[in-house]
């Protein structure tokens, strides 16, 4: 397809993204699909940057976007934080990554282990993905057994034991209380995806049954304390309470998948909440903008990466594991975030979430918002969803979002497929007006088609 033809087909309007629309003709030549991130791409393309500045973003047309997706959520400081861009600078001159360990590792450990009250210890790695199929392995490698339970809808990377029940909808989710375990990716088999239980987010006594039934066979229960494809809705404490007891009692490992959340407070996510997993999987913020996971947790349930005395359970290598640069990057980004940082991102967010609210209800828009602290996300149903299920959204309503999102994208504001929106440090009250504005507009014109 030329790019001309590409770029008649879109619908953005009053924009020129030609230049955008002309690399995703070449990169359909030789990258599958155009481009390499399922998540960012969009019909009739991706828009191209070039750029990030603070809180803004230039594409290769020379456009400016506010940037409130700040690569889904990694991007704490947003663009050009000086403090990861010096020590950056430091370390390409020092050497970019080694075939040894560096002090830079020790220090980082040091730091996050001060943080979060529950980790004596943590392992580097290269991803969300990976940091969270190295908990589920370590889970395995203690208990004994295979199964793990998620919540309905939860999205956890990559691996094939959690790609289970992320797109499940009304023709084969099943029933509330029970869900189904639905593959998402071609591959998995029937009996990969039976070893994973679906749990009903926030439904205590459906969950109890569930777990109940299989508690002898659980590794462990992975939760995510906000999770963003279930809605953005904040779990109930006293779900969480009981998710904690009820793991404890039994002896399955609590994963908490702090990917995005670990964003939530200065000490993380499941701290925020008054309490402690047992195993951790981090990722996105810590790398200050470079590829970088990691597991945390009492060192105990460490044990099965300790290789001091032999192989061990489970052997976690990688070659770009711990790598000085994504060290450095998160050494400066942690300690540029302090306790500060995050008091004003409960007020800034609880701010864009009230003011959206208000023009919502002001305008008589059919929409809603969700979230916690710098997170949020815009559904375009008048009432909140509870969880997946209402956050589902039908093909309908998905091709709405479509329009709705590139109606913001017109208006120089850039948010997931979803509608999923995140703060920065550098952003303020004028930044976030100007979002809610955006989005007032976005949604007057997709009402209005
Ligand atoms: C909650 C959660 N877990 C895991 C992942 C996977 O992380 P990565 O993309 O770094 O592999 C993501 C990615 O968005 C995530 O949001």
């Amino acid at each position: 397809m030329s790019s001309s033809n590409i770029h008649r087909n879109n619908d953005l309007t009053g924009r020129n993204l030609f230049r955008s629309a002309e690399l995703f003709g070449r990169g359909q030549r030789v990258i599958t699909g155009g481009n390499a991130r399922l998540t960012i791409f969009q019909r009739p393309h991706p828009i191209y940057f070039t750029k990030g500045i603070g809180v803004h973003l230039v594409d290769v047309d020379g456009n400016t976007y506010l940037d409130f997706l700040n690569n889904f959520t990694a991007l704490i400081h947003g663009h050009g934080c000086r403090p990861v861009l010096d020590r950056l600078h430091h370390q390409l001159e020092m050497g970019i990554s080694f075939s040894g360990p560096t002090e830079l590792e020790v220090e980082f450990a040091e730091l996050l282990c001060d943080r979060v009250p529950y980790f004596d210890q943590v392992r580097f790695v290269n991803s969300g993905t990976e940091a969270v199929m190295y908990t589920i392995k370590a889970a395995r490698a203690l208990t004994g057994r295979l199964k793990i339970a998620k919540l309905e809808g939860a999205f956890h990377g990559g691996y094939d034991a959690i790609e289970v029940s992320l797109d499940s909808a009304p023709s084969n989710w099943g029933p509330r209380s029970v869900p189904n375990a639905i593959p998402y990716s071609a591959g998995i088999s029937e009996s990969l995806a039976a070893d994973t239980v679906v749990l009903p987010f926030n439904e205590i006594g459906a969950t109890r049954e569930i777990l109940e039934r299989n508690r002898d066979k659980l590794a462990a229960v992975i939760i995510d304390i906000l999770p963003q494809r279930a809605g953005l809705v904040p779990i109930d404490p006293t779900y969480l309470a009981f998710l904690r007891e009820f793991t404890a009692r039994h002896g399955i490992v609590l994963i908490s998948d702090e990917v995005m959340s670990f964003r939530l407070s200065y000490r993380g996510g499941i701290s925020r909440f008054g309490f402690e997993a047992d195993l951790c999987a981090f990722a996105k913020i810590i790398g200050g903008g470079l590829p970088i996971g990691a597991v945390g947790g009492p060192s105990r349930f460490m044990l099965p990466f300790d290789s001091t005395n032999g192989k061990p359970l489970v052997p976690q290598a990688g070659t770009f594991s711990a790598n000085p640069m994504s060290m450095a990057a998160g050494i400066a980004t942690m300690q540029s975030l302090s306790e500060q940082s995050f008091q004003q991102f409960e007020h800034l967010g609880e701010y864009a979430r009230a003011s959206l609210n208000e023009i919502f209800r002001q305008n008589r828009l059919p929409y809603s918002v969700t979230g916690m602290g710098s997170m949020f996300r815009i559904h375009l149903r008048a009432e909140a969803p509870k969880g997946y299920r209402e956050a589902h959204a039908a093909a309908e309503q998905q091709r709405k979002m479509d329009m709705f999102v590139r109606a913001l994208q017109d208006r120089d504001v850039i948010v997931s497929p979803t509608c999923q929106l995140c703060l920065s440090t550098p952003m303020s009250i004028d930044h976030v007006e100007e979002m809610v504005t955006g989005v007032r507009e976005a949604a007057q014109m997709v009402e209005a088609a």
